[in-house]
């Protein structure tokens, strides 16, 4: 009689620890799950995307990467950017856009691997052949922004640069 009862016991019982490690891991779930929440949704942080797949030789015999540079969605509201990265420079090399309009940037390699960060901005993402990475970004203080290219790409990795000027 006591034998199977007691086996029972055994089998069911959860050590206070465990179970207040089990309750801490269900807490830590949910933080985290409210957190990403409030990073995407209400601080507007978001992850690179691969916008699309492209032919690295043949990308720049078609629009809009035949003619890279700044397309006006609506005036002062909504740009579009499309950049082209190459060993060592950027096409275009300088844009321009006005202050607290919400800039698009569309960015792809035709030779190697770059990076494309925008100095004083989340923008921050991988150039990579094939790939078209892309983020939103609104500049709200006019001014001079550069963009660097952050992956090792060659001799000429260190001056390969531009420039983002935001008009008042
Ligand atoms: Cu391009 Cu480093």
């Amino acid at each position: 009689m006591s034998a199977p009862e007691s086996a029972e016991k055994l089998s069911m019982h959860v050590d206070p620890t465990e179970r207040a490690w089990i309750r801490a891991s269900i807490v830590i779930l949910v933080v985290f799950a409210v957190s990403v929440t409030i990073a995407g949704f209400m601080l507007g942080i978001q992850v690179p995307t691969t916008e699309q797949r492209v032919n690295p030789q043949t990308v720049q015999d078609a629009l809009p990467w035949s003619e890279p540079g700044v397309r006006e969605i609506v005036a002062g509201e909504q740009y579009d950017v499309y950049i082209v990265s190459k060993r060592f420079f950027y096409e275009p090399g300088t844009i321009e856009v006005p202050a607290g309009a919400e800039v698009t940037f569309y960015v792809t390699s035709t030779d190697v691997q770059h990076g494309f960060k925008i100095g004083d901005t989340n923008v921050n993402f991988m150039v990579i052949p094939g790939q078209v990475s892309t983020l939103t970004h609104t500049f709200d203080d006019p001014g001079t922004y550069d963009y660097i290219c952050t992956e090792y790409c060659g001799l000429g990795h260190a001056v390969m640069f531009g420039s983002v000027t935001v008009t008042p």
